[in-house]
């Protein structure tokens, strides 16, 4: 059996992810910075709805701030993971073009369109094709610190997204939430980092509890992104498959599913329910007895519930346990959680077809 603890327990994390981590404090105040000092010439009243372009690391960073935000959101809000943008957005959307590499074809290929459309775009980005061709076209470009794997950027996505939205009037008032988040970063590092030992470090018993099954991770409302974050962790992080849902949409269909689960899968099978204090009554009610109802299909159910005062602390309190599990799983399984080579192998495969090469900028 893997250790988790000790000198040599991260030597198969060849990125140094895990003990990136801990450079979160950093990354979070860098990153809100960089928001806070961007020159955005776009008049908040100009705005009518948003959207954000992005794929994979660089797009779950919209989805969760609409989930911890969306009663706050003040404007139409809609994430984008596409090539082709919807027919409303034009000359009063604000469209925050996020892709950490700047190279990704399906964010190139939309922020053509929202720029021919006269959009009020802004770009979140390291660098790469979407500074290099827009940059000059007069999109503000919020600059984020190259080399690192997207995923693991997510702070530096998400927060400079959370302040130009505050910036742009979408959501008021993240200040406090802001600090209190940080506040939240900084505990989970010292619960759950990695010279914390296994006994009392709840990210390596939840790793160690699902490293070799297959985790269903169900969120509602708030915790819905955190459950397709975690979702994508472990895909990406332990190389393992992982599923997501939300309630209360699985109650209307997957349910139906667990009734002919397999014995194979069901003994594989690990339901985690993410839940957070203040869900709906009914969503309550719903994690209760959806439990009860597939409990019997399943090898063990596992609930967390987030805690912190505003929705951004909530929301990265489970995201922070999230990450960690999942890089800790990685070494539990063996395998590099860094590199993601089977997306670059992928992604290099399309661009030879031409068309990640032809997302060339507006004439
Ligand atoms: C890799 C990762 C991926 C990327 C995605 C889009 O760590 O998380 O999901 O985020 O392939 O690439 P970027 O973020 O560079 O636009």
């Amino acid at each position: 059996m893997y250790g988790l603890d000790g000198p040599d327990a991260l030597q198969g994390d060849s990125l140094g992810l895990i003990r990136g981590i801990g450079d979160s404090l950093e990354a979070f105040d860098e990153a809100r910075a960089a928001a806070e000092a961007a020159e955005i010439p776009w008049p908040a009243d100009e705005i009518d709805s948003v959207a954000v372009c992005g794929m994979g690391g660089s797009a779950i960073a919209a989805d969760l701030i609409f989930g911890a935000y969306r009663e706050r959101m003040l404007k139409p809000f809609t994430v984008v993971r596409d090539y082709y943008i919807p027919g409303w957005i034009g000359e009063r959307t604000l469209v925050i073009l996020s892709s950490y590499s700047g190279g990704t074809e399906e964010t190139l290929t939309a922020a053509s369109q929202a720029i021919e459309r006269n959009a009020l775009c802004v770009a979140i980005t390291s660098g790469g094709k979407l500074a290099r061709f827009y940059g000059p076209e007069g999109v503000p470009i919020v600059p984020v610190r190259p080399g690192l794997q997207p995923r693991a950027a997510l702070l530096r996505l998400l927060v400079p997204m959370l302040v130009v939205l505050d910036r742009m009037g979408i959501i008021g008032n993240v200040g406090s939430d802001l600090e209190e988040a940080r506040g939240t970063i900084s505990t989970a590092i010292a619960q759950m980092g990695p010279d914390v030992r296994e006994e009392a470090n709840p990210a390596k018993q939840l790793a160690r509890a699902l490293s070799a099954s297959v985790p269903l991770i169900w969120g509602a409302e708030l915790t819905a992104p955190v459950a397709t974050r975690w979702k994508g962790q472990f895909n990406e992080n332990g190389k393992m498959p992982a599923y997501a849902s939300v309630l209360p949409e699985l109650d209307h269909n997957e349910i139906c599913g667990f009734g002919g689960m397999p014995a194979e899968l069901a003994h594989l099978a690990k339901l985690v329910l993410l839940r957070e204090p203040r869900h709906h009554r009914q969503t309550e009610r719903r994690f209760d007895l959806t439990r009860e109802l597939v409990e019997p299909n399943v090898s063990q159910v596992l609930a967390i519930t987030a805690e912190g005062q505003s929705p951004l602390a909530r929301m990265l309190d489970l995201v922070m346990l999230g990450d960690y599990t999942s890089l800790y799983a990685a070494l539990l399984r063996a395998v590099d959680p860094g590199p993601v080579e089977v997306i670059e192998r992928l992604k290099e495969r399309l661009a030879q077809t031409g068309y990640g090469r032809t997302a060339e900028p507006p004439s």
